[in-house]
């Protein structure tokens, strides 16, 4: 694996292997990776001869009393977990190198919709600074594909419509969430859970899924879910930051009638925030299949 702190060096490599006529995935993280990013640059690998992968902790994505500064930053560890399953280049750029004209003074990209909802309602600004970053590093990498992890599901959403209404020519790829043995999605933020909050910690998705089952047998009475849902976490000892039943598309109010619908939570442990999601799809019947 070729390591790149620049971006004109990792242009120059790219730029040869786009000669040679060789197809390139991309999985943008901040590092300190675990299975599930290590799934997502596996499905890279399934539809492109080059792997690039880039690990930057973005700041202007994090608010002010966020973990920026406390995030795990275990480059060498990373290193080797990306050897281990043949990832080509990993891209590992300075803030200085990403922007170098300070943050406040950096162009911004910034979605309309969906960006202040759900985690953007908790989180302002999160979202300008995940377009703006990735945009800058799709314009770095220029990848064909570029794979992102459903368990960012509003992530994901942002990207698409950004990708779409930008008309950019990376194609935007979802990857499954990869998730422990009691349930838990897989998340770098999980090495904050404490151990006594760990075994606990599965209440989360316990509840999403209580949530899908009640809907598969004919419930759409949302928000009564939705109060019932909070109190199931609220009783396991964490604090609800949202738990909301969604149309899976705009990420709007689920409407009775809707057929994709998605179930999203985030919740408190001490140390962290942890989010996860479900999606179903619902036959006229009302009957449910959950992904
Ligand atoms: O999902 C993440 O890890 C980040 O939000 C991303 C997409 C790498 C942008 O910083």
């Amino acid at each position: 694996m070729q390591l790149f702190h620049t971006i004109q060096g990792l242009r120059e490599a790219l730029g040869a292997e786009r000669l040679a006529g060789r197809r390139i995935g991309f999985v943008p993280t901040m590092g300190n990776l675990h299975d599930g990013h290590l799934a997502l640059l596996q499905q890279a690998r399934e539809s492109c001869h080059v792997v690039v992968c880039s690990i930057f902790v973005n700041a202007l994505q994090f608010g002010l009393n966020e973990d920026w500064d406390r995030y795990p930053r275990t480059l060498d560890a990373d290193m080797e977990k990306l050897q281990s399953i043949g990832c080509d280049y990993l891209f590992h750029p300075a803030d200085s190198e990403m922007y170098p004209n300070g943050l406040d003074s950096q162009t911004r990209v910034v979605c309309p919709t969906m960006t202040d909802i759900l985690c953007g309602a908790s989180r302002p600004g999160h979202f300008e600074g995940v377009t703006t970053v990735v945009t800058k590093l799709l314009n770095i990498v220029q990848p064909d594909e570029a794979v992102f992890g459903l368990k960012d599901y509003q992530q994901l959403a942002v990207i698409r419509r950004m990708a779409q209404d930008l008309c950019m020519a990376t194609r935007i790829v979802a990857a499954p969430i990869h998730r422990e043995a009691d349930g838990l999605a897989m998340s770098s933020r999980n090495s904050y859970i404490t151990a006594d909050e760990r075994p606990r910690a599965g209440q989360l998705y316990n509840t999403l899924q209580w949530i899908a089952d009640q809907i598969k047998q004919g419930r759409r009475d949302f928000s009564l879910l939705e109060v019932e849902g909070k109190q199931q976490i609220g009783s396991a000892g964490f604090r609800v930051d949202y738990l909301a039943v969604c149309n899976s598309r705009n990420l709007e109010a689920a409407a009775v009638d809707d057929q994709e619908v998605t179930v999203l939570g985030a919740m408190y442990t001490r140390n962290a925030r942890l989010i996860d999601n479900l999606s179903l799809t619902l036959d006229t019947r009302g009957k449910a299949d959950a992904e």
